[in-house]
């Protein structure tokens, strides 16, 4: 297995390890190099659904997605990222994720891990952006990091009600909406295994820091955004046929851009997501 980083903050390419028959020590070395590098993409897999699904859960117990609409038929715990339209039905959630946030943020218990399956990628576009965390947090300003030190925020599955730049384009129903109450998680979280502190506030998902005056909650979380999503804490992932991508929803913070992706363009990924335990 060949470990290589893909810049200097965030990300690995993994090379020689097939995903679909990985032995104990095998999966011991890409754990440990997932909790180092916080983002890792294999190189060259053919990861059937079920396949992906076994991998998955050696990392924890799978999350079926609220958006039962996009759930694979035969597999409920994959959700399908997709801009296909098969005969008039699309063939997943076009826009999935295209504003910056981290999976399941809107949960009491937020995801550990996400993997995409890359199934159909187009010759270019359809990038996924990606920002490390723990940087973020650490080359805050000491004042900042004083202000939000114990403090905690709302988290909003913003699906459920807005439909601006930050939001995707679905229609939730009753039932999704019920399921989606909003949450209050930390500002900082403590990484369960590494101990490592990362910020865990995300434009597309944190609405109000619990407590404080609108003004000052909105003006600290602007700070906040314009500091973490920053280029100079980005990584741009461009994805290849075969690709399978798999990151620390814990430390890591993540955004698709496929809205900008001319609709000729086909881009489909199954993902699965791991549940996580409640932020500390
Ligand atoms: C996601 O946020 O789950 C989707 C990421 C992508 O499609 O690039």
């Amino acid at each position: 297995m060949q470990i290589t980083p893909l810049s200097p903050l965030i990300g690995a390419a993994v090379r020689g390890v097939d995903l679909g028959r990985l032995d104990d020590d095998t999966y011991a070395q890409v754990y440990r190099a997932f909790l180092d590098h916080q983002l890792l993409v294999f190189k060259d897999q053919a990861l059937s659904p079920g396949k992906q699904l076994e991998f998955s859960r050696r990392l924890g117990p799978l999350d079926i997605h609220v958006l039962s609409q996009y759930n694979h038929p035969d597999h409920p715990e994959i959700f399908v990222l997709s801009n296909e339209v098969k005969n008039g039905v699309p063939a997943g959630i076009a826009d999935g994720g295209s504003y910056w946030h981290s999976d399941f943020a809107f949960r009491e218990k937020p995801a550990k891990a996400t993997i995409l399956n890359a199934q159909i990628i187009p010759p270019e576009g359809g990038n996924t952006l990606f920002v490390n965390m723990y940087r973020a947090y650490e080359d805050l300003d000491a004042g900042v990091r004083a202000r939000i030190e114990g403090q905690q925020a709302i988290h909003r599955y913003r699906p459920r009600q807005d439909k601006t730049e930050d939001s995707t384009r679905v229609v939730m129903n009753r039932s999704q909406l019920a399921q989606t109450p909003d949450v209050v998680h930390p500002i900082v979280r403590t990484h369960p295994e590494t101990g490592r502190r990362a910020l865990f506030v995300h434009p597309g998902m944190t609405v109000e820091i619990v407590g404080w005056p609108e003004a000052e909650s909105r003006a600290m979380l602007d700070d906040l955004f314009a500091h973490c999503t920053q280029e100079r804490y980005q990584y741009a992932l461009q994805w290849s046929p075969g690709d399978v991508v798999m990151w620390d929803n814990r430390c890591v913070m993540h955004k698709a851009t496929t809205r900008n992706l001319p609709a000729h363009l086909t881009r489909t990924i199954f993902r699965t997501t791991v549940l996580g335990e409640r932020p500390v």
